[in-house]
């Protein structure tokens, strides 16, 4: 007899009362969508894994997000910014090892050096690499001129957590003081596909008061916005944040961790030809995760090139990986025995082919 949860991954289309459905399904009956979700990414993208090396800029932010370890607040962070010449070491390792793309990503600052700095990084690399290494910034909520003044420069890929696509519950999770405005986040992102980025978003599971009608809903935000990138991961608790005193609670991290991978099947699902991120809050709750979410749909893993002195510095929830992870022999650092078939795409940016066919449209 087929299942009620295959008769839904046999549906063109997956409604919100669906999306739910497979959400709570029994950990056998998930087996059945993680299947479905590896299928799809593999006819629509092929089984190739895409790195970009990440490379954390600066721990300094000015924002004050409830959840997170860097906040302005947390007076424990020791502050770094990396020089121009670690970040373009860094970059050229990324290069050197084939890495089809770095990441260069901080915590929120809007000044003008910062800006500009950032500029010159970019022009940089391009001009080192011969324009060979893609490069993704994550940096935050920035005004229409700097996400231009950095696409000048060389950038072509953004990522822009929106978080929670509720504005209750993105409420809940950032202070009312302004500087953390939901509406604010969104406009952004449209400036960003506007300007010609490949645009990214995604979620955190798991956040204190989401429910599985919330996580729906977010699937369903990102195939309406039409994103072109997805990067979701658990939250996990850090004790010097207000969302993390009471420090984390494993039973449900793992909790956690199963619903980011029903999220992450999903998304490949519904958005069938869009990059995700198998991250490294996944790696930080199962030595394995980053593997298990490829196995569910995730296609693009990022290593982290920072240098090991800082590592520790950007410490945005607790348990997150400091160490050195790279070596010349598996650059990816997967086990790649756990994804047999999986092959890591050396040497090419890997561009998610949905933002090619947006384009063709627009
Ligand atoms: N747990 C998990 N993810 C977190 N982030 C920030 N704080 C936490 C936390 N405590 C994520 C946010 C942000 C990204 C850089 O890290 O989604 O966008
Ligand atoms: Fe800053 Fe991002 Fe952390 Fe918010 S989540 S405090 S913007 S680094």
């Amino acid at each position: 007899m087929t299942s009620v949860i295959q008769t839904m991954l046999d549906k063109e289309y997956l409604e919100r009362s669906d999306i739910i459905e497979l959400l709570r399904c029994s950990e056998d009956e998930a087996l059945l969508l993680y299947r479905k979700a590896a299928g799809v990414r593999d006819r629509y993208l092929g089984n190739m894994v895409y790195l970009r090396g990440l490379i954390e800029y600066s721990n300094v932010c000015g924002k004050n997000c409830l959840y997170c370890g860097i906040r302005r607040d947390n007076r424990r962070v020791e502050h770094y910014t990396l020089t121009r010449e670690e970040v373009i070491e860094a970059a050229m390792t990324a290069y050197r090892l084939n890495f089809g793309s770095i990441a260069i990503q901080a915590g929120e600052n809007t000044s003008e050096s910062f800006i500009s700095n950032i500029e010159e990084i970019i022009v940089s690399i391009r001009k080192m690499t011969e324009g060979r290494l893609g490069i993704t910034l994550s940096l935050g909520e920035q005004k229409r001129e700097t996400y231009k003044r950095w696409f000048d420069a060389g950038a072509h890929r953004y990522l822009l957590r929106i978080e929670a696509s509720s504005p209750d519950l993105y409420r809940k999770a950032h202070p009312d003081d302004g500087m953390h405005n939901y509406y604010n986040r969104l406009e952004c992102l449209q400036i960003l596909k506007e300007t010609g980025y490949q645009t990214g978003t995604g979620v955190m599971i798991g956040l204190p008061c989401q429910s599985l009608t919330h996580l729906a809903d977010d699937i369903l935000f990102m195939r309406d916005f039409d994103i072109d990138m997805c990067g979701m991961g658990p939250f996990i608790e850090h004790s010097d944040t207000p969302l993390g005193r009471n420090g984390s609670e494993n039973l449900f991290l793992k909790e956690r961790f199963s619903l980011t991978l029903r999220m992450i099947a999903i998304a490949r699902i519904v958005m069938k030809d869009i990059n995700i991120v198998a991250s490294t809050a996944m790696q930080a709750v199962d030595k394995f995760g980053r593997e298990k979410a490829i196995a569910c749909g995730a296609n693009v893993i990022m290593p982290n090139l920072t240098p090991e002195i800082y590592r520790s510095g950007y410490r945005i929830y607790e348990g997150k990986p400091a160490f050195k992870e790279i070596e010349e022999v598996n650059v990816s650092g997967l086990n790649m025995d756990l994804i047999p078939g999986t092959t890591i795409g050396l040497g090419i940016w890997g561009d998610a082919p949905h933002f090619n066919k947006r384009m063709a449209k627009s």
